[in-house]
């Protein structure tokens, strides 16, 4: 019956006997009504719908955990500096900051342990950095909150989305996509991020000049990496070799790198240029 009417249940009285010790995640989790949003003031669950396209994804849903001080940041922090990838609306990228300065794309930021330290290290550059994780929106978001970062936007959704309907040509200074998911069998590997369509899309987006860089400690992504961007008319290896280029100082170590590392599999990076329009 309330179900039907879309009403919250009504509380149910406590089992008699002996209460479990008191664990604030799972508070979190059993005191929502069916149909309630999960957090109320923070992202939503699928912003732009799931019915929005049928399209092959770059990312697994997965429904992990969220701890109480996830949470927390999540409704507290969300209506401040979260964006909803929603793909009903173009951003002005210059009012989401508050400033005129240079805006990075970072797709894939897991925990957003090096996003953070990043932005706390070039705080003239901003950063919007989108993932679907909820748990790791979070984390940056209580990153950011405890380093006074302003220069961090967290967005929930589908990079794609994001680039095609909501960002206008030309807008973005930079590109960072680290350690992508690999999709290792091939039957998988058309769920890839970085692909030809995706760079073209990506390109259109990125100003003349703007460095797409890219990591991943899975080889034979890192070699499709080198084949695609290095095929592509928009973008220009930095490298003079045409290879891959040693880890830059100003990229942290990530937290799937050093998972990476530990099974010895070995890092590249790629750092690409977006040539100038007439260069096409
Ligand atoms: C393997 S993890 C790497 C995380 C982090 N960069 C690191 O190195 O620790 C890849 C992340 O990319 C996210 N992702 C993949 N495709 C995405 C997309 N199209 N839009 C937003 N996030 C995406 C996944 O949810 C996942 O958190």
């Amino acid at each position: 019956m309330s179900d039907s009417l879309n009403l919250p249940e009504a509380p149910r009285p406590a089992p008699a006997g002996p209460q479990p010790p008191h664990d604030p995640g799972a508070s979190l989790r059993q005191s929502r009504a069916k149909g309630e949003p999960r957090f109320p003031d923070g992202p939503k669950a699928d912003p732009a719908g799931s019915h929005f396209e049928r399209r092959i994804r770059s990312f697994q849903p997965r429904r992990s955990r969220v701890t109480a001080g996830q949470a927390d940041a999540l409704q507290r922090l969300w209506p401040k500096w979260g964006l909803d990838i929603d793909g009903q609306r173009v951003i002005d990228l210059g009012e989401l900051f508050g400033n005129a300065n240079p805006v990075v794309l970072e797709i894939g930021f897991g925990m957003g342990e090096a996003t953070a330290r990043m932005a706390a290290e070039d705080p003239g550059t901003n950063i919007l950095a989108v993932d679907v994780h909820t748990p790791g929106q979070g984390n940056l978001l209580n990153l950011a909150d405890q380093d006074g970062l302003s220069n961090v936007r967290v967005g929930n959704g589908d990079a794609i989305i994001l680039l095609r309907e909501m960002l206008r040509p030309d807008s973005l200074d930079g590109l960072r996509v680290y350690f992508p998911d690999p999709w290792p069998k091939k039957r998988h590997h058309k769920r890839r991020l970085i692909q030809p369509e995706f760079l073209t899309l990506a390109a259109s987006r990125l100003k003349p000049g703007a460095i797409v860089h890219c990591a991943t400690d899975w080889e034979p992504y890192a070699e499709q990496m080198l084949e695609v961007l290095g095929a592509h008319p928009d973008f220009a290896n930095t490298r003079a070799d045409g290879g891959f280029a040693p880890r830059p100082a100003f990229r942290p170590l990530t937290r799937f790198e050093g998972q990476g590392l530990d099974k010895g599999h070995v890092v590249n990076d790629l750092l690409f240029r977006r040539v100038p329009h007439q260069e096409r």
